[in-house]
C-alpha cells in the first residue's frame, strides 16, 4: 500500500481519495476551499455522487484519508503527489492552466523525487511543460501523466472497475508504479506523455461525437417515419460499434464534452489543424438545443402568458451538476422568450436569486419547484429533459389533470408511451412518430 496526496477535492480528487483509501492506501487530500474541508472532516459529502458519502466517512473512522487546506502539508508523506485540479474553459475556449502552475509552483520545493500525476484533463504538451517548471525550479520530480475516464454520478464505479489505465511518462520506472497502484490486473496502456494526454481528449472527443450521430439518425428518423430505438440497437449489435453512447436526447453537456472539445479544437488550431467532425458536433449540439425550445415555443405560440413544465435541470440523471446542461439551457432559451418556466430537479439547482426565481448562465429566471406535479401543475407542455428514473413512477392520470395543455414533449424517450396515452396525454418522443 502506498502514502498517497491528492490535490484537489473536486470529483475526480474526492472519488480517487475515498476509493484509494478504501484500498487501504494512506491518503491525504490538499483543498484550497476552507469550508469543503471542514465538511469534509466532518463526513459530510459536498458531492451527488453514489458511493463517495459512504466511503469518505469509512476513510476518515479508518484513519487512512485525511484533509488540510495546506497542499505542502498533503505531500509530506506521500510517494505519489495526485493533481485534480480544475482547468476550465479560457474565453478563447483554451483549457486555462493558472490554478494547475500555481499548485506546480507551490509544490516545487516540497517534492522531491515524489511521482507527480496529472489526472487533470490537460491539453497535450502539459506533462513535458510541467516537467520543465519542475527543473527550473530544481525539482527532480518525475511527472506522469494518468488520465480520468470518471463520468459523474458512476464516478466511484467507474474508478474501481475501470476498462483500463493509461499512463504517459519519460520515467519509465514512475510511470509503471503509477499503472500498477490501484488495480495491477487491468489493461494498461503506458506510452509517452502527450499520446496519454491525447487519448482523454481523443475519448471524451468520439464519444461526443457518436452522441451527436445518434442525434442525427434520431432527426433523420422522425423526417422518415423509422424508429431511433431500432436503428441504434442494429447499429449496436455490430461489434465493430457496440451498444453505448447512441442514446438519443437534448445533446451533450456537463463539465467535460464541451469543454473538452472546445480545448481539443484550440489545440489542433494552434497547429494550424482542423478537427471538422468534431467542430460539427459542436455546432450541431448547441444548435439542436435552440430547435429544441423553439419547438416548445412553437406549441404554445398562441397561448397567453404560456407555462412551460420542465422536469429535469441536471445535465443528466445521477448528478446534482448543471454545467453546460442541455435540460438548463433549452430551459433558459424559452423563459429568455416570455414563457414561465416551472423546473424540478430532484437534486440539481440553478441558483438562487434575490426574487426567489433561479437564475442559471444567462440569468434567465426559471422558477424552481419541490415535485414534479408541482412543475407540472398548470402547464401548456411538459418537457422532460433529464431521464431521472424517478420520473418514471410518476401519476400521469395526476399530472394531465393538473396540466392545462396535454402535450408531453419527452426529450430523452424516458416515459412508457403506453403509459402516457392512457394518461390522456399526447406524447412526442426523440425519433419517434408522435403518440396521439
Ligand atoms: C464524460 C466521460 O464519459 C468520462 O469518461 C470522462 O471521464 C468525463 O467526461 C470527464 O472528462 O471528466 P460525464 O461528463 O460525466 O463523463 O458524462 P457522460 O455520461 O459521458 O455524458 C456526457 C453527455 O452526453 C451528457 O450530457 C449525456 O446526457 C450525453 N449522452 C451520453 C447522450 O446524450 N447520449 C448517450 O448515449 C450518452
Amino acid at each position: 500500500m502506498a502514502d498517497i496526496a491528492v490535490i484537489g477535492a473536486g470529483y475526480v480528487g474526492l472519488t480517487l481519495a475515498v476509493g484509494a483509501a478504501s484500498m487501504g492506501h494512506d491518503v491525504t487530500v490538499g483543498e484550497a476551499d476552507p469550508d469543503r474541508v471542514a465538511d469534509l472532516m466532518a463526513g459530510h459529502c459536498p458531492l451527488f455522487e453514489a458511493g463517495v458519502g459512504d466511503l469518505l466517512r469509512e476513510g476518515l473512522a479508518s484513519g487512512l484519508l485525511t484533509f488540510t487546506r495546506s497542499n505542502t502539508d498533503a505531500v509530506t508523506a506521500a510517494e505519489f503527489v495526485f493533481l485534480a485540479l480544475p482547468t476550465p474553459s479560457a474565453a478563447d475556449g483554451s483549457a486555462d492552466l493558472s490554478v494547475l502552475h500555481a499548485v506546480v509552483e507551490e509544490l516545487a520545493p516540497h517534492l522531491g523525487e515524489r511521482v507527480l500525476v496529472l489526472k487533470s484533463t490537460v491539453p497535450v504538451g502539459t506533462n513535458r511543460d510541467v516537467t520543465a517548471r519542475l527543473r527550473a525550479a530544481d525539482c527532480t520530480a518525475p511527472v506522469v501523466s494518468n488520465p480520468e475516464f470518471l463520468r459523474e454520478g458512476t464516478a466511484l464505479a467507474d474508478f474501481m472497475r475501470p476498462d483500463h489505465v493509461v499512463v504517459g511518462g519519460d520515467d519509465a520506472e514512475a510511470t509503471a508504479q503509477v499503472a500498477a497502484l490501484f488495480d495491477p490486473d487491468c489493461p494498461v496502456t503506458a506510452t509517452d506523455p502527450m499520446s496519454a494526454e491525447l487519448v482523454k481528449y481523443a475519448t471524451n472527443a468520439y464519444l461526443a461525437t457518436r452522441v451527436m450521430m445518434a442525434n442525427s439518425f434520431a432527426d433523420l428518423c422522425e423526417a422518415l417515419g423509422a424508429d431511433i430505438d431500432a436503428v441504434t440497437a442494429g447499429l449496436g449489435r455490430d461489434h465493430r460499434i457496440g451498444p453505448f453512447f447512441l442514446q438519443p436526447g437534448p445533446g451533450f453537456g456537463g463539465s467535460c464534452f464541451p469543454k473538452d472539445a472546445r480545448a481539443l479544437l484550440d489545440l489542433a488550431a494552434d497547429h494550424g489543424l482542423d478537427v471538422p467532425i468534431l467542430a460539427a458536433a459542436v455546432k450541431v449540439n448547441a444548435d439542436r438545443q435552440e430547435r429544441m425550445a423553439e419547438a416548445v415555443l412553437a406549441e404554445v405560440a398562441g397561448v397567453f402568458e404560456p407555462v412551460v413544465g420542465l422536469w429535469g435541470l441536471a445535465f443528466k440523471a445521477g448528478t446534482d451538476d448543471t454545467r453546460e446542461s442541455p435540460a438548463l439551457r433549452i430551459g433558459e432559451l424559452i423563459a429568455d422568450r416570455g414563457a414561465t418556466v416551472q423546473a424540478y430537479d430532484p437534486e440539481a439547482s440553478v441558483g438562487a436569486t434575490d426574487d426567489g426565481t433561479h437564475g442559471g448562465q444567462t440569468g434567465v429566471p426559471i422558477v424552481e419547484h419541490d415535485s414534479a406535479l408541482e412543475a407540472a401543475t398548470g402547464a401548456d407542455v411538459l418537457v422532460i429533459a433529464t431521464e431521472w428514473p424517478e420520473f418514471t413512477g410518476e401519476d400521469l392520470t395526476e399530472v394531465a389533470e393538473a396540466m392545462r395543455g396535454d402535450l408531453v414533449i419527452d426529450l430523452r424517450n424516458l416515459l412508457d408511451p403506453e403509459a402516457v396515452g392512457a394518461a390522456g396525454l399526447r406524447h412526442r418522443q426523440i425519433g419517434k412518430p408522435e403518440q396521439e
